[in-house]
């Protein structure tokens, strides 16, 4: 009886034998797309800096080839740069949206606009420092507020509060230069008319494409053309059939929170609302045993530190100005990069933006930029290196 796996071997073999006698590739241009489209790091050199009144600044970032970024990564429109910087003896990164049209990307351009805050860390240090020639360490990008035909309907409503709008300036641009494809309303809130950022660049975009629509909505101040009062379910109904609208919403926690509140009686289906904040997360109201301050027992591989940390801030705050490096990118929650243990103590997690596994809530893992302290803590941070940051 004749074995079919002995077969199958002398099969093998003469396959083997008739095949090509040239070497495999040692380099295969795959790798060298992905890592164009997924740099671990992007070390970049500002062109040109554009002011809008005293508040906000427009960096244009070129790549340092010097350092060894020869081209900027491609990105989708929405996504963000999480931003390296050292001030003084604290290690920080923020996360910007790419203001710039991706089509931007491949003539080696991005473009950051920041605004001012004005009692913030890092902000007072990028408006003092940064300057044309001034070096930037930034991630890839990275960021889910992104089109994606597959999961969002053909109708996006992009709701803005603040600087949350440059993401939007991004996809209304991809859009109008025929880079996505989709219909793109955008409701953009600020207190008054002084106050809208990009506000005319951003009319001229929805001017000149049919795809892009723009409202502005002001909520101290009556403007000619203009919706008043807060972007609440009255507003986004007069503008979008919300049974077949994406909503992707970038601002303040305080925006968010309020959007997520008005559509709630809607119901709408998983995915249908994205959020991404701009700024910091704002804290929990506090109890009345909620201490101002706290201490913060820091375990990192064999060493323990004690930090004060604020309750009024984010841990990740509070570990970073005592010079603690900890992994983060979108600051939002979302990300997972600044995952920690708590072994002990009380902490707050924000609803909106709690985006842990079911698993970490269950054995006490947090996001550190999105937990905030109810009581003295111990935790226990992942060690990591200044160098592997975005690595
Ligand atoms: S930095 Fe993304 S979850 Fe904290």
């Amino acid at each position: 009886m004749t074995n079919p796996l002995t077969e199958l071997l002398a099969e093998r073999q003469a396959h083997i034998e008739a095949g090509a006698t040239t070497p495999l590739p040692t380099h295969y241009a795959v790798n060298d797309l992905a890592a164009a489209l997924h740099p671990e790091t992007q070390y970049l050199r500002i062109t040109k800096v554009v002011n809008h009144g005293t508040t906000a600044k427009s960096f244009y970032l070129a790549p340092n080839s010097a350092q060894g970024t020869q081209h900027l990564a491609y990105f989708q429109a929405g996504q963000y740069l999480s931003i390296q910087l050292m001030i003084g003896h604290s290690h920080v990164t923020r996360a910007y949206a790419l203001r710039s049209a991706p089509q931007a990307a491949l003539h080696d351009e991005y473009i950051l606009t920041i605004k001012l805050v004005p009692n913030g860390f890092v902000t007072p240090y990028i408006f003092a420092h940064w300057q044309v020639g001034t070096l930037v360490t930034a991630s890839a990008p990275m960021g889910q507020l992104t089109y994606n035909r597959f999961r969002d309907q053909h109708h996006v409503l992009g709701i803005a509060g603040g600087s949350g709008i440059t993401p939007f300036y991004a996809l209304a641009s991809a859009v109008a230069d025929g880079t996505e494809n989709f219909d793109l309303t955008i409701l953009y809130g600020s207190r008054k008319h002084d106050a809208i950022l990009l506000g005319d660049d951003l009319a001229a975009i929805a001017a000149n494409s049919d795809h892009v629509k723009l409202v502005n909505v002001l909520s101290d101040e009556t403007y000619p053309g203009y919706e008043h009062g807060f972007i609440n379910l009255a507003i986004m109904q007069k503008y979008a059939d919300l049974a077949h609208t994406s909503i992707f919403v970038c601002g303040p926690g305080a925006l968010s929170k309020f959007i997520a509140s008005e559509v709630a009686p809607l119901h709408l289906p998983a995915g249908r609302l994205r959020q991404e904040l701009s700024g910091q997360l704002p804290a929990p109201t506090p109890t009345k045993t909620t201490p101002a301050t706290v201490q913060v027992t820091v375990k990192i591989q064999d060493t323990t530190q004690v930090v004060t940390a604020n309750t009024k801030e984010p841990l990740i705050v509070a570990l970073e100005r005592a010079g603690i490096i900890v992994p983060a990118a979108c600051r939002s929650g979302e990300c997972g990069w600044c995952r920690a243990r708590v072994i002990s103590g009380d902490v707050n997690v924000p609803k909106i933006a709690d985006h842990r596994r079911a698993a970490d809530r269950e054995f006490g893992y947090v996001h550190l930029c999105a937990t905030f302290a109810k009581s003295d803590l111990t935790i226990e941070v992942p060690v990591h290196d200044l160098a592997n940051q975005f690595g």
